[in-house]
């Protein structure tokens, strides 16, 4: 049997991975500044993590949702702290687009209205109504597509405030990123956030806080969108939840009320999850991670600033996105060819790093030394060629 072929892929093979390195099986190091895909949040194979899920895998690793599963209590206490979002409630699921499956069919179920407003270069991932709310037609089968959904530009408020203006009783929920990842790291800005605050309130709509990629620390503050000091009717979250682990879940707040069976899920909150999960909380929390995104990713935007041909450098702690000028458009193949640093993209010619929040600063300056040892080859090849 062959792979369904659906990923371009690096021709690369990691055996190995610790910290914020990973390692081929060539035995080739590489400095990892992308977490596959904003995933690895305490670093790889963290020691504390290793044990809690080996100890818990050697007890039980998975029972269904039919009985008593402590730990759930457990991670959605250690989850309200950390968050600082002690009166909402858990709901356990597998990923991102799972989580916002949910929580859009929940906002629907609790107002029994049928808009979602959604904004231009959104992702929200693959199922159904993820996707239906996700700005790509070319990943929206002709079955996902549906008039429920309008796309709004991103941080314009004249613009949301006139379609609340014609549809407020329509509307059931506004989805958000903090800050957009797939779409390009573009945050949203403090006044946005408040205004969709305002006018779900106003209107009885409920604000889904899209925290897949931007939460869970990485912006510095537990969810991105607690830098507008605003509190979401529903956060959902998956990537950095489980350092790997596919676990994810949604936290609701207390006006809206659970019934029996509304919501299900068959792998959702097993026990290994759950472990995987509180492990991933302790360790942010015994280590400081939030801090250290915060002043790791601030220098790394500083000096990023400085360095000729990158533009635009924009994010929030380990969330980081630049555009690279057209003399410099192989920087992510250079970096990771020749000086084996994964990054991410976003097109057109945006690099995106998502590393572990225990990234280093010497980390950080191993890459920046890179980059600049890259910028400067590419522009010395340029002008040899002239
Ligand atoms: C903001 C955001 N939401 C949802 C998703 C979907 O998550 P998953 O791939 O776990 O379904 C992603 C994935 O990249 C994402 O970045």
């Amino acid at each position: 049997m062959k792979l369904f072929d659906v990923y371009p892929i690096n021709n690369i093979t990691i055996v190995k991975a610790k910290g914020s390195y990973v390692w081929d099986n060539e035995g080739q190091q590489y400095l990892d500044m992308y977490g596959g895909h904003a995933v690895i949040s305490i670093g790889h194979t963290h020691p504390h993590y290793v044990q809690r899920v080996t100890e818990q895998l050697n007890k039980i690793g998975f029972y269904s949702n039919s009985i008593k599963i402590p730990l759930q209590e457990e991670l959605a206490e250690k989850l309200g702290k950390v968050s600082g979002k002690e009166d909402y409630q858990l709901f356990l699921c597998n990923s991102g687009a799972e989580a916002n499956e949910n929580a859009l069919k929940l906002a629907s179920f609790y107002n029994s209205r049928k808009k979602i407003v959604a904004f231009k270069k959104s992702f929200h991932g693959r199922t159904s109504l993820a996707v239906a709310a996700t700005d790509n037609p070319n990943i929206v089968a002709p079955v996902n597509q549906t008039d429920n959904v309008v796309f709004l530009p991103f941080n314009d408020e004249a613009a949301l405030e006139e379609y609340f203006a014609k549809h407020s009783n329509e509307i059931s929920s506004v989805i958000i990123e903090g800050i957009q990842g797939v779409g390009g790291i573009n945050v949203a800005s403090v006044s946005f956030l408040q205004l969709i605050r305002k006018l779900c309130t106003e209107y009885n709509a409920v604000f889904i806080a899209d925290s897949v990629q931007c939460g869970y620390g990485r912006s510095g503050k537990f969810f991105s969108h607690d830098h507008a000091n605003v509190n979401a009717d529903i956060y959902t979250m998956a990537k950095g939840m489980g350092n790997g682990f596919p676990v994810a879940g949604i936290i609701i707040a207390p006006h809206i009320q659970a019934k029996h069976f509304m919501l299900g899920t068959t792998f959702g909150g097993n026990h290994l999850a759950c472990a995987a999960a509180l492990a991933v909380l302790e360790v942010i929390e015994a280590e400081r991670l939030m801090q250290n995104a915060e002043s790791v990713g601030n220098y790394l935007m500083d000096e990023l600033k400085n360095m000729p041909h990158l533009k635009n450098v924009r994010g929030k702690g380990l969330m980081i996105g630049f555009d690279v000028s057209e003399e410099i458009k192989d920087l992510k193949k250079n970096l990771l060819m020749n000086q084996h640093i994964f990054t991410g993209e976003a097109k057109p010619n945006v690099i995106r790093l998502l590393p572990s929040l225990a990234l280093r600063k010497k980390d950080a300056d191993e890459f920046l030394e890179a980059v600049k040892e890259e910028i400067e080859a590419m522009t010395e090849n340029l002008k040899m060629a002239q």
